[in-house]
């Protein structure tokens, strides 16, 4: 006999092959629209609940904990990043938070890269000059990016997508450095020849910034006007974290005045909103989000949170309990 079936509530569209692994054990019922839940459809469904398997846009507080019922267990995040959670509020009721750490890391990384490409060799305002039917012709002085070979990447925040942006960027020539709490393996270190820094320096010596923080209080507005001011001229920012780590004001200021060259975003400070001041300007690569967002990650994104909600309604440790 196999156990009594819970009640799982996915609070969004995720692939098949992870509501399919949950159905196959449980009564699930899964909000079915590509646009977020709306907050009071989302406070109703989740009542009773065992398992809540949720998505980034979802703000997993007291109320929404308290709304699903005191046998709620776990809250599996079908994302690496859990600033949706409230960690202090899922330790007071004893629901466990998991994420999905490792499954992301190469799709992120790559978005990384591309926005690294993309804002130094200016392909994006490329494309814009053609689709505007502006006219155009081969020049020698047309266009001119900067070569990326040679120049120091330092990675704030070295985690998993960190280090594998670092591996990347090696490939294409540029030398690393890094800050982060703590120091990385010396192996990983000396592999890919890369020197810990605290933030000032790195800020003060590096041509490309490359955001991999998770978001909390410590890490609000980490990059901002002061940061900014501690850059080089013709240094580029790149985040593909989460948007409040960066002041987006202030990143508008510093690209609209050159106090910085250029700045590749894939998340913004209150997405899907974008500041205003960043729209119009030619130095800032925007991208919708799009880190994880492959069929292939999103699907492992999506199996790897159901095989946490399963373990725990089973009475088994998560796979990937949140560190914090
Ligand atoms: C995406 O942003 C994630 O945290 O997984």
């Amino acid at each position: 006999m196999g156990l009594p079936r819970s009640r799982v509530v996915i609070t969004g569209m995720i692939p098949e092959e992870g509501v399919a692994a949950l159905r196959a054990e449980h009564d699930v019922v899964a909000w079915d629209d590509a646009q977020p839940i709306p907050r009071d459809e989302l406070l109703r469904r989740v009542a009773g609940a065992d398992a809540l398997v949720t998505l980034l846009t979802e703000k997993v507080d007291a109320e929404l904990l308290d709304a699903a019922g005191p046998q709620l267990r776990i809250v599996a995040n079908v994302a690496v990043g859990y600033n949706n959670i409230d960690m202090p509020a899922c330790r007071e009721r004893n629901v466990i938070a998991t994420n999905t750490p490792g499954v992301l890391t190469e799709s992120t990384a790559d978005v990384a890269m591309a926005l690294i490409l993309m804002t130094t060799r200016r392909l994006a305002e490329g494309e814009r000059v053609i689709r505007s039917q502006q006219p155009w012709q081969w020049g020698m002085f047309f266009m001119l990016g900067t070569g990326i070979q040679g120049r120091r990447l330092g990675i704030v925040g070295m985690g998993q997508i960190g280090v594998a942006l670092a591996r990347r960027a090696k490939s294409f020539g540029m030398t690393v450095a890094y800050s982060n709490r703590r120091a990385v393996a010396p192996q990983l270190e000396d592999e890919l020849g890369c020197a810990r820094l605290d933030m000032g320096e790195l800020l003060a010596t590096s041509d490309i910034v490359s955001v991999h923080c998770p978001y909390s209080s410590e890490t609000h507005h980490l990059i901002g006007a002061e940061a900014f001011a501690a850059m080089r001229p013709n240094a580029f920012l790149i985040n593909t974290a989460r948007g409040p780590v960066v002041d987006e004001a202030a990143l508008a200021d510093a690209l609209s005045t050159g106090r910085i060259a250029g700045a590749g975003l894939d998340v913004f400070e209150n997405e899907p909103a974008v500041d205003p001041g960043l729209l119009d300007l030619d130095n800032v690569v925007l991208l919708p989000h799009l880190g994880s967002a492959t069929i292939e990650t999103r699907t492992a994104m999506a199996t790897l949170a159901a095989r946490n909600a399963l373990a725990v309604l089973r009475g088994d440790a998560p796979l990937t309990p949140v560190a914090g």
